[in-house]
């Protein structure tokens, strides 16, 4: 399944463009099938309908756990590293993982959990976190993990949007100097949902929390009734391979977040097919994500992939500025990681602390290095070479997205020459096209356009969830035929491909992905505010900052308290991962005589480029952009 050189990664390219269904076959050879497929690939992007491996029935746990049995029962699949370096770590191996996942599956099925049910997840990084993802798939749960950033009311909206029955979390989680109340955040989003039935709270920070009588169980507790029932087995639900296997909510340019859906047989291949070739994992290594699970880059490269190759994958609690910014050089050199999976946002970071984190800190182990989530700029990607790959680890800068599954743009470890700030060469399978605003094919290198994909790969979404058209609308109706990405993108002379951000009214700040329309709603929640607009601006560490021109006319108070009432509703209504970096009170937005605001203007004065604002001729007031240059921040 492992691509081993360059002249191969061609060959592989053209067979799988030639004839992708015989290629993926091949590739799904490699995995555990209770039962082969009947079909390969059905599809068309008009509805759209994809199915990959139809027939087929399979359990993605048993690919991830049983199958390695054997081999590596006694071999670490998951080391974890906790919030503060002077606690415990611990470390799982195959056999204790599949057994912990047994046991939960066990008692998920206690609760009453059913092959298709909906579980909502909201932990911290935790072993227990993978081992719920886990248990949820070996019984054929969905799950749908939200991140430990998003507020209550988030919570509550992707709750109530797949109807979940059961909510795992865990009493608080610790991160950095912070203790997050994660049990009384879910408190407060299920006063809205009344589908969910049971919550079970994982012990972690023994902070003081409400158990509702009839609702909430102790993680802990339903184990030792699991135990005394003395089966410590849990056979695999055999699944469809087009049986859902999780639910992710992703922002889009509009409204709310949207659950994107994948399945069990393409999504499996995928995830670990790209694991194994674009870190080129060999046996014995290990893997350290710096992501969290509640994103798709965890699911993917913490989880699913990672444990479908038998690899040794590293959790990490903590952020990596506690207790100071040499924590991830610290776990490097404590573990021996060998492959280092981060973020841009993250290497700016602790680039701006200098040298002194990397004193005396062992770095020799690393072989591979690797980046996702956003553009890596040039000075990023010299300062991870040089100071932490010394040179000799080649970057992998992979471009994909929550609706990809796994990697699509990304160079093949040591083999796919690099270039700073390209993420390369389309892997196998992939075909890439860019196109203009018509829609029409941009051919030859030396071009730039949108970025779309002409022909499904196994772990493309399916749907999303409820909402069939919305999945339609977003993603395959811009363009015939195709799927959009959302995304801008250059082909340059060599045919390399370089992500040059959204082109779409998507921001992404430090990683996340987030919705204008969604900062936006939540900002015109407060009670001062008639109207706002969102917009993205170049932030050194973050990639982008958010910025938002607010009009507000009933303030109460001063401004600068105004600001802070303002940031704190979006906080609450989204979660702190949202919260605008600058906020300028404006008397009203630069809007064309039809009503629509012109985001381009905002945008640039954002930037602070306003020496060229282009045609404001069309603006019903056009003083209004006077105005907010003047006041600009
Ligand atoms: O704009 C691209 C950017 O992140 C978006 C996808 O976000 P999300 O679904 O949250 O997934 C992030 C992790 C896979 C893309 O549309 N993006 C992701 N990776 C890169 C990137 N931009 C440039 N270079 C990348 N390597």
């Amino acid at each position: 399944m492992k691509i081993s050189s360059f002249e191969e990664y061609h060959q592989v390219y053209k067979h799988s463009v030639e004839q992708p269904e015989e290629f993926w076959a091949g590739i799904a050879d490699n995995f555990h099938w209770r039962k082969k497929w009947d079909n390969v690939l059905s599809w068309n992007f008009k509805e759209p309908n994809v199915k990959w491996f139809e027939g087929a029935k399979l359990n993605i746990t048993e690919n991830c756990l049983d199958r390695h049995l054997d081999a590596l029962g006694d071999k670490p699949a998951i080391i974890w590293e906790p919030n503060d370096p002077t606690e415990d770590h611990r470390i799982l191996t195959y056999k204790q993982l599949h057994d912990k996942v047994c046991q939960f599956a066990n008692v998920l099925k206690n609760n009453g959990v059913k092959k298709g049910d909906r579980i909502c997840i909201y932990m911290p990084m935790l072993p227990e976190l993978a081992i719920a993802v886990l248990a949820c798939a070996r019984i054929g749960a969905i799950h749908s993990v939200v991140f430990g950033g998003f507020s209550a009311q988030s919570i509550a909206d992707r709750i109530k949007d797949a109807e979940c029955a059961l909510v795992i979390t865990a009493d608080g989680g610790f991160r950095g100097t912070k203790d997050l109340p994660l049990k009384s955040v879910i408190d407060d989003a299920l006063v809205q949902c009344p589908s969910v039935k049971r919550v079970i709270v994982l012990t972690r920070s023994r902070t003081p929390v409400s158990m509702i009588k009839g609702r909430d169980v102790w993680w802990e507790d339903e184990i030792k009734k699991v135990e005394t029932q003395g089966n410590p087995e849990c056979p695999v639900e055999e699944m469809d391979a087009e049986d859902m296997l999780f639910i992710l909510y992703t922002s889009g340019s509009t409204g709310k977040p949207k659950g994107v859906v994948h399945t069990c047989g393409g999504y499996m291949v995928y995830a670990g097919y790209t694991f194994a070739n674009t870190f080129q994992y060999n046996p014995g290594d290990v893997y350290f994500c710096t992501a969290d699970i509640g994103w798709i880059t965890g699911h993917s490269y913490i989880v699913y992939g990672p444990l479908s190759q038998g690899a040794t994958t590293l959790i990490f609690e903590g952020i990596p500025t506690y207790p100071d910014a040499g924590r991830f050089w610290d776990i490097v050199d404590k573990y021996k990681v060998n492959i280092l999976y981060t973020a841009p946002t993250a290497i700016r970071s602790l680039m701006s602390f200098g040298l002194d984190p990397l004193k005396d800190k062992d770095l020799s182990s690393i072989k591979v290095l690797g980046s996702v989530g956003e553009p890596i700029n040039e000075e990023a990607w010299h300062w991870f070479d040089d100071h932490i790959g010394h040179n000799k680890a080649p970057i992998v800068d992979t471009w994909w997205q929550t609706e990809n599954g796994g990697h699509m743009i990304t160079p093949i470890a040591g083999i796919t020459p690099t270039k700073p700030g390209y993420a390369t060469l389309p892997l196998p399978g992939i075909q890439p096209v860019l196109v203009d605003e018509n829609g029409k094919e941009i051919e030859g290198n030396g071009v730039s356009g949108n970025l779309c994909i002409k022909f499904p790969w196994p772990g493309i979404l399916r749907t999303t969830y409820g909402d069939h058209e919305r999945g339609r609308q977003t993603y395959f109706a811009t363009y015939e035929n195709m799927y959009f990405t959302g995304d801008g993108c250059l082909r340059d002379e060599d045919g390399y491909y370089k992500i040059t951000g959204r082109v779409d009214d998507v921001l992404n700040v430090s990683g996340h992905r987030i919705g204008t329309a969604e900062v936006e709603n939540a900002i015109n929640m407060h009670s001062s505010v008639v109207e706002s607009a969102v917009v993205g601006y170049p932030h050194d560490i973050k990639g982008q900052g958010v910025y938002a021109f607010v009009v507000s006319p009933g303030q109460h108070g001063d401004a600068e308290l105004n600001k802070k009432d303002i940031i704190m509703t979006v906080q609450r209504i989204i979660g702190p991962i949202a919260k605008p970096d600058k906020i300028q009170f404006v008397s009203g937005l630069p809007k064309t005589r039809s009503g629509k605001i012109m985001r381009r203007i905002l945008r640039k004065i954002a930037e602070g480029d306003t020496s060229n604002l282009g045609d404001t001729s069309t603006l019903l007031d056009p003083s209004v952009v006077e105005e907010i240059k003047a006041g600009a921040l």
